[in-house]
């Protein structure tokens, strides 16, 4: 490409200066399949200068095979880099780029419009300080375009810019222009994003991307390039006070402790008095350094090593603070999370949630409302499907350093992970920790469970049956508590109908009800393990995240986990209460094994396979199990 820059030809060093003074905007663009968003940021590349030749003339050649747009160039094919988008007409990814003009330096976030993916979009916001969001002319203002305006107006994008592009397609009309602008600004008025900007654009054409174009005489605003490079955005978090999660301890000698981490907010001398949480302690910042020496001040955006003036405890997740204003510690909040998995989020469920350099135990409850995102109306819900974002408490298994999302975006936010797949499922923002979990400790008791286990003569824990729906595992529950019984043990038997009749009678069996039936049972069970006794419980109890959870509120050893196995053909053709023949007809919803799935134990202490064992058989091989592993004795 011949366009020579002149200062990197003139005075390369000078050039190299002001390249690395320049500022930098990161921002993301959203739009629908066709809204001509990858010849839009084909087309920003290309006019600032910002392609290498071997980049053109690889387009050139593609634009040949692949475009859509004759012998011209076809941007589009310069930004969709996968092979398999070409072939499919679709962006399917978040793809960072890099450009420069004389005045900033760029990355865009590339984000696909597909409502599946959901996930790459808000990847793609996290970061940024201004969102472009494309529209089609001729097809105005989408639910697309509100659910994305939604989306970077909740993870703390203030600036957005409207792209009312092919405006070439509508004869360049102002009163098009007009009507499209309106209408997103009465629905962007309820986001709360201050800085709007609409712009009228063909990318494909070129208007008004890198300047004023003629066929627009009626537009008098800046061209959507000028706009970038003028528009002020704030440097994210460093106003605020210091904040500095600790990623690792650097200790290569006995007399050298760093505490390495990205600086997350506000700045950083030599002399600043710190606080860590959680612990609380205090110090004083004895150095701060980095790889190329020590620094007078380092600020938001930095990564850094501190050294203390004080010998204190600090580990990976802990969080530096400024002493005079530390981050809240707490372990349960108001957030707003949005959902990005085909299995919906259920309350009560255990998953995992990362939130800095922290991984955490967590579960959300009821959603208190979800956000529809064409009016932002509050509807009801029990779940958070795909897609869906709603406001839900957020329980966490311990105290964390935090912020407020509106406060710091990166102390405030979170992703959550499925503990079984490991997928990221979730993304959130706090709002507020609750104060529930402030004013609430736990009681310590003199009597304790050791102390109830030798009255009792055994250890407590817990017998968990699970199987289909008349596999047998209440028969074989029932001659397992009358053979404890006539050991002296004490028992208790919770059985799934039962329970269904008092203490879950309000569920049913939808994925959330079976959850939360069995979080209860769990924690019932937890109770009785602590007041000493040998716990049995029958429920189908279909979900391993459930099982695992009940076995997590217990003691190590104190759970053992029986897979009363029975297959479902035998389990159909008996069909003790009819209900198999009921669902089958679809009578009945939701019935395990037709319609909701079981499944199966991976790795439980004891697997019955009752084809093969009587009950009473089964039941002497779970007391017989007991014995052997010491939780009593063979005479009682
Ligand atoms: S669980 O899934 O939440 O563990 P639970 O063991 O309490 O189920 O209840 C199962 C019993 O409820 C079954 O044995 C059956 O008698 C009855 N039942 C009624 N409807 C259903 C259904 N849709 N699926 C499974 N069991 C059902």
């Amino acid at each position: 490409m011949g366009a020579p820059t002149s200062l990197i030809e003139q005075d390369i060093e000078k050039y190299l200066v002001v390249h690395q003074n320049k500022s930098l905007l990161r921002f993301i663009t959203c739009g629908s399949v066709d809204d001509g968003k990858s010849t839009l940021i084909g087309r920003l590349l290309y006019e600032s200068k910002a392609l290498l030749e071997d980049q053109l003339s690889a387009l050139e050649g593609d634009s040949r095979k692949f475009g859509t747009q004759g012998d011209e160039l076809d941007f589009a094919l310069l930004v969709d880099g996968l092979s398999a988008e070409r072939e499919q007409g679709i962006t399917i990814d978040v793809a960072y780029r890099f450009f420069t003009t004389e005045r900033r330096k760029f990355i865009v976030a590339d984000t696909p419009g597909h409502e599946q993916y959901t996930r790459n979009m808000v990847t793609g916001a996290s970061t940024a300080d201004l969102a472009v969001i494309l529209v089609d002319a001729r097809k105005g203002v989408l639910t697309q375009t509100r659910r994305h305006s939604f989306l970077v107006a909740l993870l703390g994008i203030r600036h957005i810019v409207l792209a009312i592009n092919k405006l070439d397609m509508v004869g360049y009309s102002r009163e098009t222009f007009d009507a499209i602008d309106r209408e997103y600004r009465e629905f962007a008025s309820k986001l709360g994003v201050e800085h709007i900007v609409s712009i009228p654009l063909s990318a494909l054409r070129g208007d008004n991307i890198t300047s004023a174009s003629a066929n627009t005489p009626w537009y008098v605003g800046p061209s959507l390039l000028q706009h970038l490079e003028e528009v002020a955005v704030d440097a994210i978090g460093a106003a605020g006070p210091l904040r500095m999660p600790v990623q690792w301890v650097n200790r290569p000698s006995p007399d050298f402790r760093g505490f390495c981490g990205r600086i997350l907010g506000g700045r950083v001398r030599p002399g600043d008095r710190v606080r860590v949480l959680p612990s609380g302690k205090q110090s004083t910042v004895a150095r701060v350094n980095t790889f190329d020496g020590d620094l007078a001040e380092a600020q938001a955006g930095q990564s850094v090593t501190l050294t203390l003036a004080d010998e204190i405890d600090i580990s990976r997740g802990d969080v530096i603070c400024a002493a005079a204003d530390p981050a809240g510690l707490a372990d349960q909040f108001e957030t707003t999370v949005v959902w990005m998995n085909e299995h919906a989020m259920l309350p009560g469920r255990p998953y995992l949630v990362k939130l800095g350099a922290n991984t955490l135990g967590a579960s959300f409850g009821q959603p208190k409302y979800l956000i529809d995102v064409n009016n932002l109306d509050h509807l009801a819900a029990k779940t958070l499907a795909l897609n869906e974002t709603g406001v839900c408490n957020l329980t966490l298994d311990r105290a964390v350093a935090f912020d407020a999302y509106a406060d710091n975006r990166d102390m405030g936010s979170f992703i959550v992970i499925d503990r079984l797949s490991n997928q990221t499922v979730g993304a959130g923002l706090l709002h507020f920790a609750l104060r529930r979990s402030q004013n609430i400790h736990w009681q310590a008791v003199e009597v304790d469970k050791q102390a109830r286990a030798r009255q009792n003569g055994h250890k407590p824990c817990v017998l968990w049956l699970t199987g289909l729906s008349g596999s047998g595992k209440s028969t074989i529950a029932n001659i397992v508590e009358r053979q404890l019984h006539a050991l002296d043990a004490r028992t208790y038997l919770l059985d799934g109908d039962n329970v269904r009749h008092g203490l879950s009678k309000d569920l049913g069996f939808t994925d959330a009800d079976r959850v939360e039936n069995i979080r209860r049972i769990g924690e019932v069970a937890r109770l009785m393990v602590d007041a000493g006794m040998i716990v049995i419980t029958a429920f189908i109890s279909p979900f391993r995240s459930e099982r695992r959870l009940a076995r997590s509120m217990v003691g190590e050893g104190e759970f053992v986990e029986i897979f009363v196995d029975t297959p479902l053909e035998i389990v159909e053709q008996r069909d003790s209460k009819g209900l198999y023949r009921k669902a089958r007809k679809g009578e009945l919803k939701n019935f395990t094994g037709v319609d909701s799935p079981y499944e199966i134990p991976e790795s439980p202490e004891l697997h019955i396979e009752t084809l093969r064992s009587d009950p009473e058989d089964a039941a002497t091989g779970i007391v017989d199990y007991l014995i052997q592993h010491g939780v009593m004795n063979a005479a009682g």
